[in-house]
């Protein structure tokens, strides 16, 4: 088997999808690219490979693919340059900032006809494989409503760590924006895409300690409600609210499923109550196991769920056939963000969520450069927050700056 040559740029969250990147899956780590130099030498050491600063120079490196962990909002441009440099790519979150970029990332994939995946690692957790292969055997029926949650909090002192810079994505991507771990699963576990979406900010709270001590400019989280394309209803929640916790629940037209919310967090709760079926109802708690890969998946990160990213990059490549999170899933579940939140600023009316699947619906949105950048403002663009420009407290950002300058990060 011809090993697939595989270069990654972001050396933080990049490290795990460098270290899934071996031998047993027929791949071999060749290079490392991040302009932070002290820590991508640290890291390139570590794994005994060629780095660089420049993604140009990178993309020069004999290689087949190209794993991109740079900053959440510049995925598709890197993702394009790296097609047009003759690499297949699987892309963090998010696919795309602007729906023009989702556009051009559509046709660029399309044109290049390399391979394109979507790294979205929560649909491959334990409990949402099962809950596919149980939707998919008929188990619950058919989907009629879904929820799913990623609520992450976290001190100011590791928001402050993992977000160096006032500008850094963190402190200033809109509340609606982080959606892909939420509506992930439920595209995965239901095989529907989303149509109308409506979105729904929570600002923050004065009284929250964290939010006081904060240089973050964004809102503290985002409910989205959205119609799919069966007729199903489906609502995510994101962020930062108290309450740290993974969860998806899928209700069908003969039972539902979940994984449990408190305790064994992966374990699947089922029940059915076959009211009019020739059955016992059933209420059931499991372990449930993965399909394929148990022993290597279960101690890989994020539930198992970065071990079948690679996996799945992998066998695209070596079949040629589209993974399925590929470039259409991924920019779907990304577009989400910017228009949710343009519902959010717009009294949380709904919008049409185009299908770029279809030529026709790229055209209308091939030149929608909306963006909440606050490095590229331009007229017509969003802030951060649904409240307007955030005064940061003096004390948050002295704080902020002793923690980015103890880890090496000089900016402001
Ligand atoms: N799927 C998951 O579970 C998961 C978890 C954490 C992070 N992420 C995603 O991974 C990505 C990276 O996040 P992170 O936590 O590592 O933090 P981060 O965004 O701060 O790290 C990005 C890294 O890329 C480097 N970089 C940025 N621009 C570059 C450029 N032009 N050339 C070379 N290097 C460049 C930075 O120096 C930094 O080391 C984000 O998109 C984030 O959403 C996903």
């Amino acid at each position: 088997m011809k090993k697939i040559r595989v270069g990654v740029i972001g050396v933080g969250r990049g490290r795990s999808a460098a270290a899934g990147a071996g031998p047993h899956l027929g791949m071999e780590l060749v290079a490392l690219c991040d302009t932070w130099e002290e820590k991508l030498l640290q890291v390139g050491e570590e794994f005994g490979v060629a780095t660089y600063t420049d993604f140009d120079k990178f993309l020069e490196h004999d290689m087949d693919a190209v794993i991109l962990a740079n900053y959440f909002h510049q995925h598709a441009p890197f993702a394009v340059r790296a097609l047009n440099a003759g690499k297949h790519v699987m892309s963090e979150t998010s696919a795309c900032l602007t729906l023009a970029e989702g556009v051009e990332l559509i046709r660029t994939v399309e044109r290049t006809g390399l391979t394109y995946m979507f790294a979205e690692n929560y649909p491959f957790m334990v409990f949402n494989q099962e809950m596919r292969r149980r939707y998919l055997a008929g188990d619950i029926g058919s989907f009629m409503y879904g929820e799913a949650e990623y609520v992450h909090p976290m001190d100011s002192n590791r928001h402050a760590r993992l977000s160096p810079g006032v500008n850094h994505w963190r402190n200033w991507i809109p509340a609606t924006y982080y959606c892909t771990h939420a509506l992930g699963p439920i595209m995965y576990v239901t095989d529907t895409w989303p149509t109308k979406v409506n979105g729904f900010v929570v600002p923050n709270r004065e009284d929250d300690p964290v939010h006081q001590l904060s240089v973050r400019q964004n809102d503290a989280a985002s409910m989205i409600a959205l119609r799919m394309d069966d007729g199903s209803v489906v609502k995510l929640l994101q962020v930062y609210l108290r309450g740290h916790g993974v969860w998806v629940r899928i209700h069908g037209s003969r039972g539902a499923m979940e994984n449990l919310r408190h305790g064994e967090r992966d374990h699947l709760y089922f029940r059915q109550e076959n009211y009019h079926e020739d059955a016992e109802p059933v209420d059931e708690i499991y372990a449930p196991d993965f399909p394929e890969y148990a022993e290597e998946a279960a101690t890989a990160g994020h539930g198992g769920g970065d071990f079948f990213t690679n996996v799945h990059f992998a066998n695209a490549i070596r079949s040629g056939e589209p993974p399925y999170l590929d470039v259409y899933r991924g920019v779907a579940m990304s577009i989400i963000g910017p228009l949710a939140y343009r519902s959010a600023l717009d009294d949380s009316n709904t919008i049409d969520v185009p299908d770029f699947r279809t030529e026709a619906a790229r055209v209308q949105y091939e030149d929608d450069h909306w963006s909440p950048d606050p490095t590229a403002h331009k007229e017509g663009d969003p802030l951060p927050s649904i409240l307007g420009k955030r005064e940061i407290p003096d004390k948050a950002l002295d704080d902020a700056r002793e923690i980015w300058r103890e880890n090496g990060y000089q900016g402001d």
